[in-house]
């Protein structure tokens, strides 16, 4: 890796209440309290934000939201806006997750805003691409992160490139248990590296953190961490639990 300081996220989805999400970031805190070379991020749900904020203040752990809305405020009934995010406590917003755009209709076009809207708010988008297992069986990975990235980022300059971050998360190996190889997800990292020089340039390229979500256990975490061009993890089920989490973050 060069000089990338690790980021390891961990999406928590829609488990957890309030108490349940505060008490598992006091666990947290105190297991990981003296990590300092790694990035730490948690993105419980939005009810939860502003309680665990209050947990892990000014700590080595960040906070995420696991989703953002593109306009400021106003009439958009059940949506959450940037400066929500922000005065909530939030430094990071995942955007694009698969889930999003399976379940919720979420497209490369909305994607797109909503990187505007966080870079807008000073948010570090987490900005998540992959295929599904159909795609890749018909061979159409890179074609499909070709559009993901193309169209997610269009328009963006330098500057906001510089503070956001990708996840490379093939579908297939979300809460399946069915962790992408090594030379997959190296492939990959080393396709949308390449893919990022083309757009923006060597500068941006190098210094871009491309984090790989899917199935990433304390087991296998080492092995991925170790590949050149992955600089992190988007963690779901193993971030849950304080104990597995802490140990993918001392991978
Ligand atoms: P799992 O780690 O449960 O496979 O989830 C990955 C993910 O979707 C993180 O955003």
């Amino acid at each position: 890796m060069e000089e990338r300081t690790p980021l390891i996220a961990g999406n928590w989805k829609m488990y957890k209440t309030g108490n349940e999400a505060v008490e598992t970031a006091e666990k947290l805190l105190e297991l990981v309290s003296d990590v300092e070379t790694t990035d730490i991020m948690i993105a419980p749900t939005f009810t939860s934000l502003a309680l665990v904020s209050k947990v892990i203040g000014n700590s080595n752990i960040a906070l995420g939201a696991q989703n953002i809305y593109w306009e400021k405020e106003g009439a958009f009934t059940g949506e959450i806006s940037g400066p929500m995010l922000v005065s909530a406590g939030c430094q990071y917003v995942i955007i694009g997750h698969s889930e999003r755009r399976q379940y919720f209709g979420e497209t490369n076009n909305t994607v797109n805003k909503k990187i505007f809207a966080a870079t807008k708010s000073g948010l570090i988008p987490i900005v998540c691409v992959g295929e599904t297992a159909a795609e890749r069986n018909e061979e159409k990975t890179f074609s499909v992160l070709d559009k993901q990235i193309e169209k997610g980022l269009e328009g963006l300059t330098l500057d906001e490139h510089q503070s956001i971050v990708l996840a490379y998360e093939p579908v297939w190996a979300i809460g399946t248990g069915k962790t992408a190889t090594p030379d997959q997800v190296q492939e990959v990292h080393f396709y949308l590296r390449d893919l990022i020089e083309k757009r923006f340039g060597n500068m941006l390229a190098k210094t871009i953190r491309i984090l790989y979500g899917g199935s990433v256990k304390p087991d296998n975490v080492s092995e991925l961490m170790a590949l050149p061009d992955i600089d992190g993890a988007l963690v779901g089920g193993a971030s849950l639990q304080p104990d597995s989490f802490s140990k993918i973050i001392n991978f």
